[in-house]
C-alpha cells in the first residue's frame, strides 16, 4: 500500500470521500456541511439510537460485534454513528449548555469538525442486558477487547487516554474511527496512538479562532 509504506507523499488528507482522511480542530470537513452520499444501518447488533455508517464501515462494525460475540467477550451495541452538520450542531450546544463551552471542547466536537459527520465513526456500548452508556464502555471486557482488536476490523480508537495534547479530545474508548483494514495493521503495528502522529501531521488540541 502506496500509503502505509510512506511512496504516496501527495495522497489529500483532506478529501472526505477517502477513507484516510484527517478530521480534527484545526481540520474542519471541506465543505463544512459536507455529507456521505451513502449511510446505511449496520445489521445484526444491537442499538440505542438510529446508527448510520459509510457501507464499509458498517460492514466492518457488523464483523467486528460478531468476532467480540465469538471469542466470547459479549454483546457491542451501535450508539451514534454518522451525524449530519445540523445534528452535530444540537449535540455540541447540548455540551455548551450544559457544561459551558471550554469543558465541551474536550468532549463534542463543534459542527464541521466531527469524524461523526464523516459517516466513518461510531460510538459504541457494551450491551449485556442492555446497553450501557458509553461513559462506561471503557472499563467493560468490550472495551479492553475493542481497544487491543479494533484494528483487525479496519477500526482505530481514535481519541486514547494520554493524548489531548494532540487530538484536543478526553479520552474517548467508545469512539472508534474506520480508517480500512490496511492502515488500521500498519496503525496498529506501528504502535501509533494518534491519527495526527500516523500521518505527520501537526497537533490539533484547540481551534484556529
Ligand atoms: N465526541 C467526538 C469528539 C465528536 O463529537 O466528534
Ligand atoms: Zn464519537
Amino acid at each position: 500500500d502506496l500509503v502505509a509504506s510512506g511512496a504516496a507523499p501527495c495522497v489529500n488528507l483532506a478529501d472526505p470521500v477517502r477513507e484516510w482522511l484527517v478530521v480534527n480542530k484545526q481540520r474542519p470537513l471541506n465543505p463544512i456541511e459536507w455529507e456521505p452520499d451513502t449511510v446505511v444501518a449496520p445489521a445484526d447488533m444491537q442499538r440505542t439510537v438510529d446508527g448510520r455508517l459509510r457501507p464499509a464501515a458498517a460492514d466492518a462494525l457488523t464483523a467486528l460485534v460478531a468476532a467480540a460475540q465469538n471469542e466470547g467477550v459479549g454483546a457491542i451495541g451501535l450508539n451514534s454513528a454518522f451525524r449530519s452538520f445540523d445534528s452535530q450542531t444540537r449535540t455540541y450546544n447540548g455540551y455548551v449548555n450544559s457544561l459551558g463551552r471550554e469543558a465541551a471542547d474536550l468532549q463534542s466536537a463543534r459542527p464541521g469538525f466531527s469524524e461523526h459527520q464523516t459517516g466513518l465513526a461510531t460510538d459504541v456500548a457494551a450491551c449485556d442486558g442492555g446497553c450501557g452508556a458509553i461513559e462506561s464502555f471503557g472499563g467493560t471486557a468490550q472495551g479492553a477487547w475493542v481497544a487491543a482488536n479494533a484494528w483487525r476490523f479496519g477500526f482505530i480508537v481514535r481519541y486514547e487516554d494520554g493524548q489531548t495534547a494532540i487530538t484536543g479530545y478526553q479520552a474517548e474508548p467508545w469512539h472508534l474511527r474506520y480508517i480500512g483494514p490496511e492502515l488500521a495493521q500498519v496503525y496498529h503495528d506501528g504502535g501509533f496512538h494518534t491519527l495526527e502522529d500516523f500521518f505527520g501531521l501537526p497537533a490539533a488540541p484547540d481551534y484556529v479562532d
